[in-house]
């Protein structure tokens, strides 16, 4: 009975992984798709395989256990264990390798770029806006539905791996290098990427939001991420925003439109409009924001900012609500 619920438990959570908004196998982007597909094809190949395998076994073991005279054994042994899975997984290999120019195919002049730098562990993202200019975020990417998006990629520190499994494949970004990735999402809603390759002690905790857009709701995103941070509205906030700035963030972070200028850590302009908090560690709440800022390594392990649990309560309490209050 225990082998039958174990069963039963590792098919529901092999199941769990079929959809969802970080799944290869539920695709919203051309890569995906193909990727997807490509997965199926594998898995027929790999079930074919496995039951010629497994069936001669059987037939050896229990059905006929010999003895065979050599030329039987011969076209058994050489037949279905090389004959077939040579065949098999030589059809898989070109039809794999001609799904690849596709796959890292440059966008067409003209496309959306956007500029990501994975950092320890958290993810630097730009938009070019005009000529050379660019408006910064952390964190969170949005993307138009049906056209394609390319992404530069690098690291400002260790190895890291962009991947949004939803929408295509994934690329490592290298520190000194420009890597690139072109994605092309197929409908609407929202995602989740991660860090593909082992980073370090938060390797797990360096996720993000992904918000695919139609094109008038992202073009009216994008030019309110141009804009300067809102003024705080009411006292909470405002006090908010003093302990913000004679607290000393502003050496490590930037909030638009104040002198909080730092370069080194996320750029907090619009933050309370983004879903998560420390890169897909938290919600993005008054409550998690506290315990953020006063427990920030408790939270990531690691993490380069160090925790402000000197901070009186009130003063966490204001500066929550002035950061909820950038949106
Ligand atoms: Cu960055 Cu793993």
């Amino acid at each position: 009975r225990t082998l039958a619920a174990t069963t039963v438990a590792g098919l529901l959570l092999t199941l769990a992984g079929c959809a969802g908004k970080q799944s290869a196998l539920d695709p919203a982007g051309r890569g995906a798709e193909q990727i997807a597909t490509l997965f199926w094809w594998m898995l027929g190949g790999a079930v074919v395989i496995w039951c010629v395998v497994i069936g001669l076994a059987i037939y050896a073991i229990r059905i006929a256990p010999g003895p065979h005279n050599d030329q039987q054994m011969r076209l058994w042994v050489v037949g279905g264990g090389a004959v077939i899975p040579t065949i098999v997984l030589t059809v898989l290999l070109i039809y794999g390798l001609s799904m690849l120019p596709g796959l890292v195919r440059s966008a067409p002049e003209g496309s959306l770029h956007v500029d990501v730098v994975g950092l320890q562990w958290w993810w630097r993202v730009r938009y070019p806006v005009g000529d050379s200019e660019w408006v910064e975020l952390a964190n969170e990417i949005r993307i138009p539905v049906g056209e394609p998006v390319q992404f530069n990629l690098t690291s400002a520190d260790v190895i890291h791996s962009f991947w949004i499994p939803s929408l295509g494949g994934k690329v490592d970004m290298i520190p000194g290098r420009q890597t690139q990735l072109t994605l092309e999402p197929t409908r609407t809603g929202r995602f989740r990427g991660a860090c593909a390759e082992y980073c370090g002690a938060s390797h797990a905790l360096m996720a993000f939001d992904v918000v695919v857009m139609e094109r008038n709701e992202f073009d009216a995103w994008l030019a309110a991420q141009q804009e300067p941070a809102n003024e705080p509205g009411d006292p909470l906030a405002q006090r908010g925003r003093e302990v913000f700035l004679r607290r000393g963030c502003g050496a490590c972070h930037a909030i638009r439109g104040t002198r909080a200028d730092g370069v080194i850590g996320p750029d907090l302009t619009h933050v309370g409009s983004r879903a998560s908090l420390g890169a897909g560690t938290l919600l993005n709440t008054p409550e998690a924001f506290r315990q953020w800022i006063a427990h920030t390594s408790a939270a990531k392990p690691e993490v380069k900012m160090p925790n402000f649990d000197m901070i009186s309560e009130d003063d966490l309490q204001a500066l929550a609500a002035y950061l909820e209050s950038l949106q």
